[in-house]
């Protein structure tokens, strides 16, 4: 059947609801057709895409009904850009899909006796609420279909983000609603200066041109960091658009370059170079200063993530006794948070970048009862780090998207911490790795955050305490 249905067309086929990672779900003849860019409430005509046994994908080419809780997206990007996908969603919509989705995720994976999942804590921004924005210079403009029918000829140069899953072709952005500040106005005046002087953009198939990446970051309290990659090692043209930023652009504080020859964008191991100001940028969170440099991961939305930590620190209940162990640390902001209310906090984390930021971050806000490690969690937390440490009373955990290592879930069960608050940015493998430590553990309370409006991401926190 699979190839058979390849390219059929389902007719006035009604939309359901939303499944994991934002897909719409139907039905057709008994089969789940999973749809993109639709709402619950849309009948379409859906072209398939891709036939399975067990389900299908489709694409909507007719809209024959729009669903009520549609809203007119407020991007003139909407639908080719990949950044914002549910902008034809109402916002308290969103949250409710994504509370469902835990629910989902939990009945379905954890399969453990859950408590009711308590509402989801909503974004007061749901526009501009990012604090990193990551744009790419590209000789190879992507042209939607109305551009390409009008005739018009087009300028090829583009600064803007990857189309999904086309790693050659970028939508040039002329305003993202996702970064406030000075974000659209740097990036469209370098892209404008850029034209002018006709600086070579990036062509990534074959791996030259001068202008590569830009990106930008801000904080709370009005700092900003500008760092553009080149891919070509010219000092005079380096110096002309540093210079144009400098000039057009002094409130930025921090301005940095790094010359990229490599063959993909990443930038960890090259050297960054200061042009201006300082190489940091700083962020407040309470009382505590953060700070935040060029190779630095700090959480993109910057209110949620003081929600989401206060969250964090509420279930950890501390009284000022406990040794808390913040396993995936990142540059300690969790450990950090919570270290004025613990008796001592032990971070741990692969890179080791962000545990000297974390070091740092704890000696700038004057923190002596903090300790962090490098390497990997499954290494690192081992029967011998254990004999040299004190063992946890709480145990915060946050690890990347696919949850934690078999071994470091087994390590847990071992270490027997009376709670563990686990933070997860994706619930079906925070639901997998709860119901192994449902052998122990049981869940008390369950709390959703927003931190991505517009998109289906949902970040969740649970508190498990030792079953007695
Ligand atoms: C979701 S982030 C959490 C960051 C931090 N808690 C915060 O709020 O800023 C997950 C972190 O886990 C780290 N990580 C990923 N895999 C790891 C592993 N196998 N061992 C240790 N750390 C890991 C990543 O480098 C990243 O910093």
């Amino acid at each position: 059947m699979s190839r058979k249905m390849k390219n059929k067309v389902i007719n006035n086929l009604q939309i359901e609801r939303i499944a994991a990672e934002g897909k719409c779900v139907a039905h057709y003849e008994g089969k789940v057709v999973f749809v993109n860019n639709v709402a619950p409430g849309d009948v379409v005509d859906v072209r398939v895409t891709r036939g399975k046994n067990s389900f299908m994908e489709g694409e909507a080419i007719v809209f024959h009904e729009l669903s009520k809780e549609r809203v007119d997206p407020f991007c003139s990007h909407f639908g080719t850009c990949g950044g914002c996908k549910w902008q034809h969603i109402n916002y308290e919509l969103q949250k409710s899909y994504k509370r469902q989705q835990v629910i989902d995720q939990f009945t379905r994976i954890a399969k453990v006796d859950t408590p009711e999942v308590l509402p989801i804590i909503g974004s007061n921004k749901t526009q501009y609420y990012r604090n990193k924005l990551d744009f790419t210079f590209s000789n190879n403009r992507w042209l939607t279909r109305e551009e390409i029918n009008s005739g018009e000829t087009f300028e090829k140069n583009a600064l803007g983000f990857h189309i999904p899953k086309m790693f050659d072709k970028i939508i040039d952005i002329e305003h993202c609603y996702l970064q406030g500040g000075l974000s659209n106005e740097i990036r469209n005046k370098l892209r404008d200066f850029a034209l002018k002087e006709s600086l070579s953009f990036y062509d990534i198939r074959n791996q030259n041109g001068l202008l590569r990446n830009l990106i930008i970051r801000t904080t709370s309290i009005g700092e900003t960091m500008v760092i553009v990659q080149f891919g070509e090692d010219n000092p005079n043209q380096i110096e002309l658009v540093m210079q144009f930023l400098k000039h057009n652009f002094p409130s930025i504080t921090s301005l940095l370059y790094i010359i990229n020859l490599k063959k993909n964008e990443t930038y960890h191991d090259l050297e960054v170079n200061t042009y201006q100001g300082k190489d940091y940028i700083e962020e407040e969170m309470e009382d505590l200063k953060f700070r935040i440099g060029p190779k630095s991961f700090y959480q993109t939305n910057s209110e949620q993530a003081y929600e989401l930590y206060k969250v964090a620190r509420e279930f950890a209940e501390l009284t000022g006794e406990e040794i808390v162990y913040d396993l995936y640390t990142g540059t300690g902001t969790i450990a950090n948070f919570v270290a004025k209310r613990a008796k001592s906090v032990i971070g741990i984390e692969y890179v080791e970048a962000a545990i000297e930021d974390a070091k740092l971050n704890s000696k700038v806000n004057g923190l002596d009862n903090t300790s962090f490690f490098a390497g990997d969690m499954k290494d690192i937390l081992n029967d011998e780090f254990l004999n040299n440490h004190p063992k946890p009373d709480v145990i915060i955990t946050d690890p990347p998207r696919a949850g934690m290592h078999e071994d470091v879930v087994n390590m847990l069960l071992r270490l027997e911490a009376p709670k563990i608050v686990y933070v997860s940015c994706n619930p079906a493998t925070q639901a997998r790795d709860l119901a192994l430590l449902a052998e122990k553990y049981k869940i008390d309370i369950i709390q959703p955050v927003d931190m991505f409006p517009q998109t289906y991401h949902v970040e969740n926190v649970v508190r498990l305490t030792l079953k007695s």
